[in-house]
């Protein structure tokens, strides 16, 4: 057995596990698992490709080599210790960009180092080195774009140039002009044309976007990332790096796909950089008196319910409130109430920041439901707790006149009764006006998510002592 052939029995265990890794990030009970899975599967990618890759003779290189390996590593444990869950987005797309110009470096050296090409094979070859650099070039600077704008480094106001969807599409046929010329005759003034059009293009896609619906946009360019890895994967002759630059790709498009079903938007437009930030449409209809309620009250109708559903968005993120709601959540089932927290997909500004904060603060998993595992229950629901939560409770979405017509949203407003936890009256995300905190069976508990949670559970304490 030669050390090539273990090496390539290595890179089908890491592909396999990569997978199993997928399969488990997407629940919750089995995530840690997925995450264990992919950190083996990464560490015997290195190992394998070191064994493939290095020259034992060349003593410099592999000095060169380590070192870089020993900083990176340095530097990738240090932000990931670091990092708040706020700042995990821009971090996100910061490392594509790393991506991204890997493949863009890959490609170049494709062109300038290429020996041993098969001349049956020169041409693809060169169609390769074009699309690695395209695609690392677009992912480069598109994911700069979006770290500067979700780290508020630069305005989150989508650049809106005259004919920006011709200057695109421009964009795109010019790199299938260049790629056509360079396949039938390479030279470096064609890769550097390419090059500098497709860092433009990077740029230009993602500042027509504005920032709040950049984290779609760092799902997408999660997968072009992957492409661009997978192009490099080509042009290296390396299988795994092609097999983990497509399940990178798809999962990232699948991401963005699920993203924007959830939100109601075009996943083409966002291919396409073509939409921009949510509109500002506050209407002006008269919906009439909301009503107001207290803690100790709500704690009252909370003690006598027989089921309740809590439905937290990105206030209780900004509140900070997940700790008192998994200690009002325990004191509650110790009192033989149901309880159960139903999750809308793009709740907060993460996918899957809520469960990941009700995670943090050990809530357990098997009481947190999707969106459509709980929306058939919350009929029979004596009490609905929104925690914080606007836009994804917003009975406006079934309107076909309003500005959210479509975005699938959780139907509290079935439930006996409503609790909103806000702190004043006004819009959510989409800048849309919720008719829920005018309905009959709604009360809303005004303050900051986190103080109110905190009364309610001393308010309970007070109760059981009485
Ligand atoms: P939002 O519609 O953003 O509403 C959050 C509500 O929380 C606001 O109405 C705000 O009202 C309240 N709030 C803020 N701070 C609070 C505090 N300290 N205490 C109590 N309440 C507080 O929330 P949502 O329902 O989670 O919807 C998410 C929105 O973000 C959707 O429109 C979605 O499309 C969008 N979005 C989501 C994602 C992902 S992937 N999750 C990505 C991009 C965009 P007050 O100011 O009155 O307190």
């Amino acid at each position: 057995m030669t050390v090539s052939s273990v090496a390539t029995a290595a890179y089908i265990v890491a592909a396999l596990l990569f997978i199993a890794s997928l399969a488990g990030l997407s629940k919750h009970e089995t995530a840690r698992q997925g995450l264990t899975f992919g950190i083996v599967a990464m560490a015997i990618s290195l190992v394998a490709s070191l064994i493939l890759v290095v020259d034992i003779s060349d003593a410099l290189g592999i000095a060169l080599l380590l070192v870089a390996m020993a900083v990176g590593a340095i530097i990738g444990m240090t932000r990931a210790a670091n990092v708040e869950m706020s700042g995990m987005p821009e971090l996100i797309a910061l490392l594509h960009s790393f991506v991204g110009l890997g493949a863009v470096l890959v490609g170049w050296n494709g062109y300038l180092g290429h020996g041993d090409i098969a001349a049956d094979l020169v041409e693809i070859h060169r169609a390769e080195v074009f699309v690695g650099v395209f695609i690392g070039a677009v992912t480069c600077t598109g994911s700069i774009v979006a770290y500067l704008v979700l780290s508020a480094r630069i305005d989150s106001a989508p650049l809106l140039l005259p004919g920006k969807n011709v200057l695109n599409l421009g964009a795109l046929v010019l790199f299938v002009a260049l790629t056509i010329g360079f396949v039938a005759s390479p030279n470096i003034w064609l890769l550097l044309a390419v090059t500098i059009v497709a860092l433009a293009l990077g740029w230009h896609l993602v500042a027509s976007i504005g920032g709040g619906d950049m984290p779609v946009v760092v799902s997408m360019l999660n997968s072009y990332s992957g492409w661009a890895a997978a192009a490099s994967g080509f042009l290296l002759d390396n299988d795994l790096l092609i097999v983990i630059g497509a399940l990178v790709g798809s999962s990232g498009a699948y991401l963005s796909y699920i993203m924007c079903k959830a939100m109601n938007r075009s996943f083409i437009s966002v291919i396409a950089g073509g939409f921009g930030i949510a509109s500002a449409t506050n209407d002006d209809a008269d919906y009439g008196e909301h009503r107001e309620i207290s803690a100790a009250d709500t704690a009252e109708l909370l003690e006598n319910a027989a089921s309740v559903v809590i439905t937290p968005g990105y206030g209780m993120a900004v509140a900070q409130a997940q700790y008192p709601v998994a200690d009002l959540v325990r004191k509650l089932r110790e009192r033989g109430v149901e309880v159960r927290f139903g999750i809308h997909p793009v709740a907060g500004r993460l996918p899957g920041h809520m469960n990941v904060l009700l995670a943090e603060a050990k809530v357990p998993y098997d009481i947190v439901l999707e969106m459509d595992e709980i929306n058939e229950d919350l009929a029979g629901t004596s009490v609905v707790l929104v925690i914080g939560a606007n836009d994804t409770v917003n009975p406006a979405a079934e309107d076909p006149g309003s500005p959210i017509a479509g975005m699938p949203v959780l139907r509290v407003w079935e439930a006996e009764n409503v609790i909103v936890f806000k702190r004043s009256m006004a819009a959510g995300y989409a800048g849309v006006q919720n008719p829920l905190f005018f309905r009959d069976n709604t009360q809303m508990l005004f303050g900051d998510a986190k103080q109110r949670v905190e009364e309610i559970v001393r308010a309970l304490d007070l109760a059981s002592v009485r």
